[in-house]
């Protein structure tokens, strides 16, 4: 049997990493970990704990709290996902409000906070068998995954599915304030010195902008096949 491939995703924000991520993971038979969603249940525990001031991280307090944080994820047999538990609560709906939007990207910048996730996310994905995706997924976590793949997409779609995203499930938000939140998320992800992000070297670039789900899932196949060929 041929060993179970690392499959490293990383791209913009709403550029259809996870969709992508969460399609390929279906259909190779993986587990799909969403990286960012650890990032936004440590910005979830600082809003919940008042480590928060005037819309930043109380970073020394924070990174003192940081051992008390217990991350895991539940899987469900029966439709093969995964939701994420926080000192044993399911926040897989709360890491998705606006207000954790608006603060995770400051949280991703704390060193300390990338280097208890990264570890987590080895440890999660040391065996292989999983699509990750992410930010720092294919130059830092696995900088070996067999298959790396860097996704982006015009911003106004980008911000236009996160809008119908969020209106899906009730958090309502204008388009002009998703698109900014956006912009603001990207500019720091990929400004920052710690782990930037950027295209791995080896990634398959892929622009969704004109792909539709399927067909995106179709053109990562074929990357894989040929990978898996070579
Ligand atoms: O994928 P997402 O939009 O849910 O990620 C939320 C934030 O977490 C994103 O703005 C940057 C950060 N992040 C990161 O720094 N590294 C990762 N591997 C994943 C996410």
């Amino acid at each position: 049997m041929k060993k179970p491939l690392t499959i490293a995703i990383d791209g913009y924000a709403s550029s259809g990493k996870s969709t992508l991520a969460k399609d390929l993971a279906a259909k190779l038979g993986y587990i799909f970990i969403d990286s960012g969603a650890m990032y936004r249940a440590i910005a979830l525990f600082a809003m919940e704990q008042d480590l928060v001031h005037e819309g930043q991280p109380k970073t020394t307090e924070l990174i003192e709290r940081l051992s008390t944080i217990d991350l895991a994820f539940q899987r469900h047999p029966e439709t093969n996902s995964l939701t994420l538990t926080l000192n044993g609560e399911d926040i897989s709906q709360k890491i998705r409000s606006k207000a954790v939007s608006a603060l995770v990207s400051s949280i991703a910048l704390i060193a300390e906070v990338r280097t208890k996730l990264v570890e987590l996310q080895r440890a999660i994905g040391e065996k292989g068998g999983v699509v990750m995706d992410g930010r720092d997924i294919g130059t830092v976590v696995f900088p070996k995954a067999e298959i790396k793949i860097f996704v982006t997409a015009n911003l106004s779609v980008r911000a236009s599915r996160r809008q119908k995203e969020l209106v899906s499930k009730e958090l309502s938000t204008g388009l002009e304030e998703v698109q900014q939140n956006l912009e603001h998320r990207d500019l720091i992800d990929t400004t920052r010195e710690n782990s930037p992000l950027k295209q791995a070297e080896g990634a398959l670039l892929l622009d969704t902008t004109n792909h539709t789900r399927e067909s995106q899932l179709e053109a990562v196949m074929k990357f894989i096949e040929n990978h898996s060929t070579c």
